[in-house]
């Protein structure tokens, strides 16, 4: 098969992920979550997820390190689309890897709402888009962007969506260092009083002026874990001569405009590097 197959009883569907081209973070909320405000952008870089019905329910992953037991968002996003819609069917799961983990890429949850949205798919659309982008929200905050139609301005949690137009892209190197950090240990390093208090509604209606701001208010949370990070975000600018250099989400891998050379950066002599251009899916089908 090839991407975005699907045969009768079978779909294979590429699975996205994502930058934050802005994140704010607004205040700590009581339930432990933090209230934000982001630009969330889809981009080509893919892993790829092969659905077809079967007796029972069976989940492989290129990846061995990936956990097969209750934290899996695959599997998840597939007991939700059973519990949601009350469908007695089962179905064989096939998750071939390439977007890193502990990223701050979104892969897992990219994962989640492909499988939500291909599970729908072959059931005959029982749900609608919008229906599965507040199921997604109830197994992990980041799920529903990756249900809208590629890029939008995401509050609350991050499941509230507002779709927007495509943006014009551009060539994105997506830099990843081999260390990974853990979303919610960079969360609970955040110091909301000390974060510059910009609008974001302003900056948002300045991003769509063509008149970006790039920023990301859990840099500092993920600077305080992993120092190292910090300075290869320097070198990145200094050595590797990248115009912008911008967390992903919670980290550890930094976006990069421009035409820079990584390797004359210092600091982690054995990072991944990726290109990458933003992706926007039109309703009804996916990426
Ligand atoms: O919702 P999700 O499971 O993806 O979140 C993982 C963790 O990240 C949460 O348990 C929380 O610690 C942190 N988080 C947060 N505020 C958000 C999103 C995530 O504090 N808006």
């Amino acid at each position: 098969m090839t991407a975005n197959c699907c045969l009768k009883n079978a779909l294979r569907l590429k699975s996205p992920a994502k930058v934050n081209l802005f994140l704010r973070i607004v205040k700590r909320r009581s339930d432990g979550y933090h209230e934000l405000a982001s630009l969330f952008q889809a981009i080509d870089l893919f892993d790829t997820l092969d659905f077809s019905m079967d007796d029972v329910d069976t989940f492989t992953c290129s990846d061995p390190t990936l956990p097969n037991d209750d934290s899996n968002l695959v599997l998840k996003a597939l007991r939700l689309f059973k519990t949601k819609t009350g469908i007695r069917k089962n179905f064989k799961i096939h998750l071939e890897k390439l977007i890193p983990q502990q990223a701050g890429l979104g892969g897992g949850s990219g994962n989640a709402a492909t499988t939500l949205w291909a599970l729908n798919r072959l059931c005959g659309d029982p749900a609608t888009e919008s229906q599965l982008m507040q199921w997604g929200s109830e197994i992990g905050s980041d799920i529903s962007f990756f249900l809208s139609t590629g890029t939008a301005y995401c509050t609350g949690r991050g499941e509230i969506i507002e779709s927007l137009a495509p943006l014009d892209s551009t060539l994105l190197s997506i830099i990843k260092p081999p260390i990974g950090l853990s979303t919610p240990q960079v969360y609970s390093k955040v110091d909301v009083a000390a974060l510059f208090p910009r609008d974001p509604k302003t900056v948002l209606q300045n991003f769509l002026k063509a008149d970006p701001d790039y920023f990301n208010d859990l840099e500092p949370a993920a600077f305080n874990v992993l120092p190292e990070l910090k300075k290869f975000k320097e070198s990145l600018l200094k050595d590797g001569g990248f115009s912008t250099v911008l967390l992903c989400g919670s980290g550890s891998s930094f976006f990069c405009l421009g035409n820079g050379n990584p390797n004359a950066v210092a600091g982690y002599p054995n990072f991944k590097n990726y290109s990458a251009h933003f992706v926007n899916r039109s309703p009804g089908s996916w990426y």
